[in-house]
């Protein structure tokens, strides 16, 4: 069986800025072989949230490579410029490009892995193959979309999956029931409820809001409730020095912390990205509410300091028992359709590791995100997306991408399990040093 030297899982944004980064390495003459695996089956960034009116919530100077190489091919001014758009977007005049456009940007430069990457296949888990002591591959086994199991063997791998679905305990009950979907699915899941009269919303960032107005302006006669814990939904902060938080060097400070001050940095920037939508949107929403008032006709319902305690699953819809945290009343409401917009866990990675796990140091990554494993354990695991709690807020989002993909290509090029290629190149080059 073929070996590669990397293979990546997933192929979002953070697994194709890492196979540019290669390329480009590749070009200079470090030949890394690299395979990913994505499970959708073409490239798609979010598609079911491809809201008609969403934009960027980074400048798209933050794409797969400027920050890193902006003379790369990959920018998204030079996808511009190759889609002969680049004047027309200048006269624009936004760092902040719709979705749609800024997921045809990450088609385009997926398009040129098609080569080395397999879609429709579903990462399953990953295991260790030994040489006597050592644990020195991993055979990554996945499943596509026939039930057919696929196992590849490779030197190094990087995980790069993003996040999955946060469900509320109380709907757990409810898996299954298509009344129920979380904002993940809403493009997919709400074509089935055009008629639905009563949507509720849960939860208070970006997804809330987005799908709040989306619903709002779908149907004249749909009646939403938005439905959150907090007292208020707050803006995003993105003025220019709390921005900085998202920075390449704050990674530095960030991961140079202490623990305590780690905590205390996710916790005094946490509203920069969780539970936080853009200013424009919230206003959008205030203004509904207020023409609400005008009229006197009351469509939908702002329920802050609710919570659900039990959602139940009935003939003529889904039953919350919901809990007015202001006044400890209880109260019953039936909806059509629920919209789960309560955002996502980051904790698959350990369970497609699980049969690692022995190997390694309570997941904790170094600073390249590696990592760190017991010194049988040959092969780099790097994790991209994952590492918030070490790497800080920006971890998740596209600000570092393009500079985290050349730590990693560091860190793997330095590794002693490289094939030859690699490291006759180190040899020439260090050999070069030396000449001069
Ligand atoms: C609706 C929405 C909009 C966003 N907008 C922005 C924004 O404007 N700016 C910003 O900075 N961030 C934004 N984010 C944050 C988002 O995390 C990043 O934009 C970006 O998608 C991160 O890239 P990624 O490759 O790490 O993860 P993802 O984009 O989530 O890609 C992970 C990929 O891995 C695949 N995968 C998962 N599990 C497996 C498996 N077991 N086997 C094989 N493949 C698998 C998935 O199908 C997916 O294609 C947004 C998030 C959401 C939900
Ligand atoms: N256009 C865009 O670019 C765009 C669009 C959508 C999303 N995004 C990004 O995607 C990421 C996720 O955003 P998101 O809005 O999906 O998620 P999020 O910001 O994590 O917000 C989740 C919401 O769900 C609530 N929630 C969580 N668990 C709950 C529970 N058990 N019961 C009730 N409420 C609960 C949270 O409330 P509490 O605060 O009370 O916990 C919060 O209001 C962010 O980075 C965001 O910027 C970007």
């Amino acid at each position: 069986m073929k070996i590669y030297d990397l293979i990546g899982i997933g192929f979002g944004p953070s697994n194709i800025a890492l196979a540019i980064t290669l390329e480009e390495k590749k070009q200079a003459g470090y030949g890394v072989e690299s395979f990913f695996i994505e499970r959708q089956p073409s490239f798609a960034w979010h598609v079911n949230m491809m809201l008609d009116n969403a934009h960027m919530q980074v400048s798209f100077l933050k794409d797969l490579a400027t920050m890193r190489n902006p003379s790369s091919h990959f920018t998204f001014i030079n996808y511009l410029h190759q889609k002969n758009r680049l004047q027309d977007f200048i006269n624009l005049k936004t760092f902040f490009p719709s979705r749609h456009e800024f997921n045809d940007y990450l088609a385009w430069a997926a398009a040129h892995f098609d080569h080395c990457c397999a879609y429709g296949e579903e990462v399953i888990e990953v295991l260790p193959e030994k040489h006597g002591d050592e644990i020195v591959l991993l055979r990554i086994r996945s499943r596509d979309r026939e039930q057919v199991i696929h196992e590849r063997l490779a030197r190094n791998l990087v995980i790069s999956i993003g996040g999955q679905p946060r469900i509320p305990d109380c709907f757990s009950s409810l898996r299954g029931d298509s009344r129920v979907f979380h904002s993940n699915s809403y493009l997919k899941e709400i074509q089935q409820h055009a008629h639905a009269n009563k949507i509720a919303v849960v939860g208070g960032g970006q997804s809330a809001a987005e799908i709040f107005m989306d619903l709002h302006h779908r149907s004249h006669t749909t009646e939403v409730d938005l439905i959150m814990r907090a007292r208020s939904i707050k803006p995003s902060d993105d003025s220019p020095f709390v921005n900085e938080i998202f920075n390449t060097d704050f990674t530095d400070y960030v991961f140079n912390s202490s623990d305590q001050q780690r905590t205390e940095i996710l916790n005094e920037f946490w509203h920069t990205n969780y539970a936080a939508p853009d200013l424009v949107l919230i206003e959008q929403i205030f203004k509904v509410f207020y023409q609400q008032k005008v009229s006197g006709i009351e469509r939908h319902r702002f329920l802050r300091r609710h919570e659900v305690r039990k959602a139940i699953s009935r003939p003529d819809g889904i039953q919350f028992v919901l809990h007015d945290l202001n006044t400890n009343c209880e109260r019953t409401i039936t909806y059509d359709a629920v919209v789960l917009a309560t955002g996502y866990n980051r904790d698959h990675h350990k369970s497609l590791l699980a049969p690692l796990t022995p190997y390694f140091n309570n997941l904790t990554v170094d600073r390249q995100y590696r990592l760190c494993s017991t010194p049988h354990f040959k092969p780099a695991v790097f994790l991209q997306g994952t590492c918030e709690s070490s790497h800080g807020l920006s971890d998740t989002l596209l600000s570092v991408t393009a500079v985290r993909t050349s730590e990693i290509t560091q860190a793997l090029m330095s590794l002693p399990n490289q094939t030859t290629a690699v490291q006759a190149k180190r040899a020439i080059s260090s050999a070069l040093v030396y000449s001069r």
